[in-house]
């Protein structure tokens, strides 16, 4: 998810809900007009209108009315963050995940062997890769970090058309996987796996190397 202009206008409100929200303190509209110095009125009309836009949810209790970040508006958290430390040329170096492993339909071994492909693995990454990925899936706490991957420092394979069909690029990540074997995190151009799968390349085959069994946690650890 990247972040859009508007999202950065509604990043100090936002900042501020979440910031109450930390404190376990309700919300009233008297106050958010004082913080930014707007009526009551305007403060309920945004309210609501973060609302509407799935960016907080309210509840109003006996206490007072109480607004909960939603899980989109921490993604635009996340996506401002990794926005910003490219602007200010930050490179982050490391970054961790950890997911279950999961089988896909093979298809990595197809993509993973055409000559195209190779060739350039071998030239940008220093080897041969196993014919197959390893697939991780995150879990809703871990993708939120996915954005950060952009401000890493990775490898960039060329897509190429061969017989007709078009391959996509694909941006390689240095990483090391259960802290044993070094290998590479894919994010492929094109790709039939959701969001929250990780695919990762390595010159062994991962799942012997390090006998895993389908549904075990993997740690990936990235580092430039
Ligand atoms: C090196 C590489 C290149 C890929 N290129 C493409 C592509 O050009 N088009 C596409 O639809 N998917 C591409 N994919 C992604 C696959 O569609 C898919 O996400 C994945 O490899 C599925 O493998 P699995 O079923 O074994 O998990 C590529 C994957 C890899 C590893």
């Amino acid at each position: 998810m990247t972040a859009t202009l508007k999202d950065f206008k509604l990043l100090p409100y936002l900042l501020y809900l979440a910031k109450v929200e930390k404190g376990g303190k309700p919300v009233s509209t008297s106050s958010l007009a004082r913080e930014f110095g707007f009526s009551q009125q305007t403060a309920s009309r945004l309210l609501r209108e973060l609302e509407s836009a799935g960016l907080v949810r309210r509840e109003v209790t006996p206490r007072g009315q109480f607004v909960g970040i939603t899980k989109k508006a921490e993604e635009i958290f996340f996506s401002i963050s990794s926005e910003l430390d490219s602007i200010l040329k930050k490179q982050v170096s490391r970054l961790s995940f950890r997911g279950k492993l999961v089988s896909g339909l093979g298809e990595g071994a197809y993509y993973m062997s055409r000559p195209l492909y190779v060739r350039q693995f071998k030239h940008l990454l220093g080897y041969e890769p196993f014919p197959g990925t390893l697939n991780i899936k995150l879990p809703h706490s871990e993708l939120q970090k996915k954005v950060r991957l952009s401000a890493i420092e990775h490898a960039f394979i060329s897509g190429f058309k061969s017989r007709g069909r078009s391959f996509g690029f694909i941006r390689c990540y240095p990483c090391s996987i259960n802290r044993k074997v070094a290998g590479h995190v894919l994010v492929p151009e094109r790709t039939h796996h959701p969001e929250d799968v990780l695919e990762i390349a390595s010159k062994y085959n991962l799942k012997k190397r390090l006998s895993l069994k389908e549904g075990e946690t993997v740690l990936v650890e990235i580092s430039a």
